[in-house]
């Protein structure tokens, strides 16, 4: 015959543990929503001590060193702060029960802690306790901790519920940790991505310009080289026109001898254009200031033209060191372009001057790289035509000109491009169909000292 007291025993321990484990169950799909670590330990805490019946659970976590744990989470009567820990405790490894647990990484259940030389008390007096490492392999996770109020609280079935509860959250950690490694990597992924894209950009667009520049420089030195071999035949034409003017007499003769002399004289002023272009002109730099230089153009412009420009001057503009006659020339040429490129003769320019500190030259909007320092910016807008991208790349190659023939020659930019650069400046274009074009001339500012010839020249 059975025994009816062990048979109700056995079946009240069998809905126990149903119970436990359907808790556990529970735990374990919980865990999968879980999102970050700080929710995980939280959730743990609480479950343990809310489900399982424990009358209090701390988890500590474990540092990468492996030489410390430090209080992450903990729920009951000894957490009255809720999801909060004010001053979270820090226990070296090996010390107490929780370090020595870290240490051993093997759980641990004490009787009677009266009785532990390891029990370090608390402010709240506790007799038993049960302590489980969270470890992934032989790496040591943290700790989860419990206490009770009563001697030898802690069983076999409490021992296997905590150590399903530390292994559960072990696995959710390396899972977390995993996706917090991936997450980084694919973000140091995009940023690396993002950079490759821009540099990639970047680098074909200073291709572009270099290409450009390089054009341009051949272009300069075939042309400079023409140029120089032209004028001194021109030189040597005018030369023999001025000795026949004394043999000539009778009116056709000498408006024949005429036109040739007006003819050569064209051909100089185009041969100087193209000097210009390919840098080959002879300069005479003197310290200027180039605000006087565009109250000058500005009052030419209205006499010679009847043009309005208007004059925007910097206070205290930086001097600079310059060809006076060719900057007023360069100036002259960008007041006519923008002058042609009006919609009616009314239509006003501007000139304007800034001094500009240049820290990082950049070719995508000038026509050579700067070296860093003061310059002096010179710029004639206007609110003309305006001009396609495709033509602003190709406005300073030598006789590139969209007027009718008399009208333009196409050398005008070509020499004020090669007059800055001999000049050791650059030009910017901006320009938008319909809305108008800007040219800005930067100039490299005189030293300091120039301000005193400055003043004698002025
Ligand atoms: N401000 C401007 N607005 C619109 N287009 C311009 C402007 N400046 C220059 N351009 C364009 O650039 C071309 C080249 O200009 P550039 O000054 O070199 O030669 P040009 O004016 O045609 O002839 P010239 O040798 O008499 O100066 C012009 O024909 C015109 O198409
Ligand atoms: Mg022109």
């Amino acid at each position: 015959m059975s025994d009816p007291l062990s048979e109700i025993s056995v079946s009240r321990f069998d809905a126990v543990e149903a119970r436990t484990l359907r808790i556990l169950n529970g735990f374990a799909i919980d865990l999968m929503a879980i999102p970050n670590v700080d929710d995980l330990f939280w959730y743990v805490a609480q479950k343990v001590v809310g489900k399982l019946g424990f009358v209090d659970c701390v988890i500590y976590q474990a540092n990468a060193d492996q030489t410390a744990l430090t209080q992450v989470a903990a729920w009951g009567e000894k957490n009255p702060f809720g999801r909060s820990i004010l001053n979270p405790l820090v226990i070296p490894f090996g010390q107490g029960i929780t370090g020595t647990v870290a240490q051993k990484r093997e759980p641990a259940i004490i009787d009677d802690l009266l009785k532990d030389q390891n029990y370090i008390p608390d402010t709240e007096p506790a007799r038993s306790e049960i302590c489980v490492p969270l470890k992934i392999g032989d790496r040591v996770l943290g700790v989860i901790d419990s206490e009770h109020p009563n001697i030898g609280a802690f069983g076999e079935a409490e021992l296997e519920t905590l150590t399903t509860v530390a292994a559960m959250t072990s696995a959710k950690l390396a899972l977390l940790e995993e996706a917090e490694r991936s997450s980084r990597r694919y973000n140091d992924l995009v940023v690396a991505h993002s950079e490759l894209s821009a540099e990639k950009v970047n680098r074909k667009e200073l291709e572009i310009r270099l290409s450009e520049a390089r054009r341009l420089e051949s272009i300069g030195r075939l042309s400079g080289q023409f140029a120089h071999d032209f004028n001194n035949l021109l030189t040597v034409i005018s030369g023999n026109l001025e000795l026949l003017e004394g043999e000539m007499s009778g009116p056709d003769a000498l408006a024949f001898l005429q036109d040739g002399k007006d003819a050569a004289a064209r051909g100089a002023i185009l041969i100087q254009s193209m000097l210009a272009f390919s840098q080959k002109s002879l300069l005479n730099p003197q310290v200027c200031n180039l605000n006087a230089v565009a109250e000058d153009l500005c009052r030419r412009s209205k006499r010679d033209l009847g043009l309005t420009v208007e004059l925007f001057p910097a206070a205290e503009l930086w001097p600079v060191c310059i060809d006076r006659d060719m900057v007023e020339n360069v100036l002259w040429n960008l007041i006519a372009n923008a002058h042609d490129a009006a919609p009616s003769a009314t239509d006003n320019s501007l000139i304007s001057t800034e001094n500009v500190l240049i820290e990082h030259s950049n070719l995508r909007e000038l026509s050579s790289k700067l070296e860093p320092g003061r310059y002096a910016r010179l710029g004639v807008q206007d609110f003309g035509t305006g001009m396609s991208d495709q033509d602003v790349q190709r406005i300073f190659d030598p006789f590139f000109t969209t007027k009718t023939v008399g009208n333009g020659v196409g050398l005008g930019l070509s020499m004020v491009l090669g007059f800055v650069h001999q000049s050791g400046g650059a030009v910017g274009v901006k320009s938008c169909p319909g809305q108008g074009s800007t040219f800005d001339l930067y100039f490299p500012a005189a030293p300091a000292n120039a301000h005193t010839s400055l003043t004698n020249n002025l």
